[in-house]
């Protein structure tokens, strides 16, 4: 089977690259190299240190002026880096110029977020998602892969022994491609299958989004009592877990954690997770969790709004959470967070501070989906009980003669095929069953 092989794990010391052009734009590259940094760490590969170069204007050979490159080059060389990694997306001849040029590996912060996910992805349609996007980011850049593989076994191989290996390994990874692709049509076959499935019990359902580290999991383990993996790295999950909660009116709701987003995330990454988070897009509204202890916390809420743009999913219905509310110190920062997002609770998924208020909020979100009923309906009729409990919430329960009496809860789409049993004042004897 065709592998992309696993260049970045075997850097030992890098040298983080921000390149910009206009003086605006220096802030948001240095936010973004702070950034980089901490996806580089995420794999775990040593940082010798971070340069911010501002150059004139686009090269197509090196991104920068060649002067700009040497410097670059050298001054990784003096740091005894045998990595040079660049923020700024990287052409595939770029690539290879940079690495001809300095003799050092070079890549960019696309391949640093592929390799993330791939380390990260757990099911397998997570893992054959990220595989597609890693091999259609590596298939034009197959030539210098070779040539830096060649370099570490001391060029083994004559020139044309690696170009046949070359036209092989296209030859292997195009036809991967479209095994993945097959692989993931029919998953995903399957998964509307199971959706359908799902649909026949429709509970309320709301999907947490926002950038990675927000505390989305967190959050997710916090209201639901679960455990799903939430650490202190970027893009700790990357499938749709989804969990069942009751809120405080007692009814039910799914809440599904997403994978999360990123500045400069990969097209093709979004593209690949399109489809499972279309799922859990499919949601009656959104939790837009933000890491509220950041300062870049306004450029990662607008990241995550033009990733769900993307998705098409920027219309749905959002409640915005602050949340790491534990770390916030200072009385004015609070102030401009209230200011900017007026009536996002604030919240500590760590602590559990403000998260009734959360609660109370989910709740409001769905009072147009609710309406309590009195319901009555003969005793024989288990069935209606059972949908009862587990779709909505039973407030009381009596008996008259042969009769249930119910007080519930009911979900909007529950009223019609309960029609026949609404008794408001419970004065009428319910119709027999045949
Ligand atoms: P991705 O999987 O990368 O998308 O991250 P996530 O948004 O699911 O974040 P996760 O829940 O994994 O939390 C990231 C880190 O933030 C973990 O170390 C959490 O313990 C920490 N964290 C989450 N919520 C809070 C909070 O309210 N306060 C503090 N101090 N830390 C928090």
């Amino acid at each position: 089977m065709f592998e992309v092989r696993e260049k970045p794990t075997l850097v030992e010391r890098a040298l983080l690259v921000g390149v910009y052009f206009a003086k605006e734009d220096e802030a948001e590259s240095r936010s973004l190299l702070e950034e980089l940094q901490e996806l580089v760490q995420t794999l775990a590969i040593p940082v010798a240190d971070k340069l911010l170069v501002r150059a004139q204007k686009h090269h197509a050979a090196y991104l920068m002026g060649t002067g700009k490159a040497r410097e670059v080059i050298d001054f990784a060389k003096s740091l005894a880096c045998d990595c040079i990694i660049f923020d700024n997306e990287l052409s595939p001849a770029q690539q290879r110029t940079l690495e001809r040029e300095a003799d050092l590996c070079v890549i960019d912060r696309q391949e640093v977020i592929l390799d993330i996910f791939n380390q990260r992805a757990r099911t397998s349609e997570a893992r054959l998602q990220v595989e597609l996007a890693r091999l259609q980011y590596s298939l034009p850049r197959l030539a210098r892969m070779w040539r830096h593989l060649d370099r570490q076994s001391g060029g083994v191989g004559g020139r044309g022994e690696g170009e046949k290996q070359l036209e092989i390994d296209r030859r292997l990874a195009r036809q991967r491609i479209d095994r993945l692709k097959r692989d993931l049509t029919a998953l995903r076959r399957q998964r509307g299958s199971r959706r359908k499935e799902r649909e026949r019990l429709p509970l309320p359902h709301a999907a947490i989004v926002g950038y990675t580290n927000a505390g989305k999991s967190t959050l997710l383990n916090r209201l639901t009592g679960s455990n799903i993996l939430a650490e202190d790295k970027l893009f700790a999950t990357l499938d749709t877990t989804t969990r069942r909660l009751t809120l405080p009116d007692g009814q039910p709701l799914l809440l599904t954690d997403t994978v999360g987003f990123v500045r400069r995330l990969p097209h093709r990454l979004v593209e690949a997770f399109k489809a499972t988070l279309e799922e859990a897009l499919l949601a009656d509204f959104l939790i837009h969790v933000l890491d509220a202890s950041q300062p870049s916390v306004f450029q990662q809420y607008d990241t995550t709004r033009q990733v769900l743009q993307e998705l098409g999913a920027d219309e749905k219905r959002t409640l915005v959470v602050l949340n790491k509310f534990d770390l916030i110190e200072d009385a004015g920062w609070k102030r401009s967070l209230e200011r900017s997002f007026p009536g996002a609770p604030l919240v500590s998924a760590r602590t559990g501070y403000g998260l009734d208020q959360l609660l109370q909020n989910m709740n409001t979100m769905l009072f147009d989906r609710v309406q309590r009923a009195n319901l009555r309906f003969p005793q024989t009729r288990h069935d209606l009980l059972a949908r009862i409990h587990r779709e909505g919430k039973v407030l009381r329960c009596d008996y008259e003669g042969d009769d249930m009496l119910v007080q519930a809860v009911l979900p909007l789409r529950l009223l019609d095929p309960f029609r026949e049993f609404v008794s408001p004042a419970f004065g009428a004897p319910a119709p027999r069953a045949p």
